[in-house]
């Protein structure tokens, strides 16, 4: 293009359109429009405005990202292989733009950018596996799925409240998952041990409905370690985790333990110190009612309500005809 002309791609119409105009305070070259008049000036300059405007827009805005979001952080720390030094508040200014919206990338980046030597447990970041489970700022809760708010105040994290602290925010969770273990959380057909695996147990819509809002729990154990009668009876009273999914395999359909799991509750401590306080209900950062299962499970104890029996059974297999059909695990 000649010096002292301007190529411009119209910006409205047809951008294949190239249109040349010279600058203005230049002497008119032989056979070219002259684009002196005013006129043309101020199209210029319109046009200058809308190609500023666009840049601008496109461009992100440094400046706002540059401008530290700092939030102070107050976390637990305690070392066993330190054990003169009592536990402590440890404090920390965190950059919020550096790290993702939620605690656990508070945490993470402490960990990278502060101090590698703080602990905490984790592993899916979406509130699934239920292992980040902590007191934020009072509450239990997972801190994958906790945003942080910006605020003048600290945001304080504690490991779950009235458990054993392994190191930093670890919790030692062996007593609940002993717990756990004893009311056998998995299906149990008895006298069907045969057949496992080799045949689908069936089971009608309406039943699969009963186990919502059960089935979802992550054992993050949250409810368990806000319940006051747990803080005192822990290693009596089962807690609300653990009874809920008591419950859930009490009234799944395809269950057929479920007397016996009824006799194994049956006694002073395992369901009934339960005294329906509905703090497990209020931090279940799953929205899930542990206290609704208790009540549900002191129905089934007391005698008040029954499990009603399955819309589907499942058929053993014939074991003459069905040796094919059903081929032996083990050969
Ligand atoms: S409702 Fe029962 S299980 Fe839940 S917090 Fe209260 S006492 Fe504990
Ligand atoms: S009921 Fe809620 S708080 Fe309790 S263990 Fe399950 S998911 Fe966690
Ligand atoms: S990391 Fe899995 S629930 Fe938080």
């Amino acid at each position: 293009m000649r010096q002292g002309w301007i190529m411009y791609a119209a910006m409205s119409g047809s951008a294949s359109t190239s249109r040349f105009w010279p600058l203005p305070g230049l002497a008119r070259i032989p056979g070219s429009r002259l684009l002196t008049s005013t006129k043309k000036t101020l199209e210029m300059k319109k046009v200058a405005a809308e190609i500023a405007e666009v840049a601008e827009c496109k461009t992100p805005d440094k400046k706002a990202k540059i401008v530290p979001r700092l939030q102070t952080v107050r976390v637990y720390r305690w070392n066993p292989e330190t054990p003169d030094v009592k536990p402590y508040m440890q404090q920390f200014s965190i950059d919020l733009n550096k790290c993702g919206t939620m605690v656990l990338d508070v945490l993470i980046l402490i960990k990278a950018q502060h101090d590698p030597t703080l602990s905490f447990r984790r592993s899916c970041r979406e509130g699934i596996c239920g292992c980040c489970g902590m007191n934020i700022n009072g509450v239990n809760t997972l801190a994958c799925i906790t945003k942080v708010k910006e605020s003048p105040k600290p945001l304080v994290i504690y490991p779950l409240p009235h458990a054993y602290v392994i190191r930093d925010l670890v919790p030692d969770m062996e007593q609940f998952l002993e717990q756990f273990r004893k009311i056998d959380p998995y299906l149990k057909r008895p006298g069907e041990d045969e057949f496992l695996g080799m045949r689908q147990i069936l089971q009608s819509p309406r039943d699969r409905e009963k186990l919502d809002g059960f089935y979802e729990c992550v054992m993050c154990a949250c409810c368990t370690y806000s319940c006051p009668p747990y803080w005192w009876l822990g290693d009596k009273y089962l807690g609300p985790a653990v009874l809920l999914q008591a419950y859930r395999w009490v009234i799944d359909s395809r269950d057929m333990a479920h007397k016996e799991r009824l006799a194994k509750l049956q006694d002073f401590y395992s369901v009934f110190r339960c005294k329906t306080i509905f703090n497990c209900t209020k931090t279940c950062p799953k929205g899930l009612n542990p206290a609704k299962a208790i009540v549900q499970l002191k129905r089934l104890l007391a005698g008040f309500a029954k499990k009603e029996k399955p819309d589907l059974d499942t058929p053993l297999p014939n074991p003459c005809g069905g040796e094919e059909q059903y081929p032996c695990r083990k050969e």
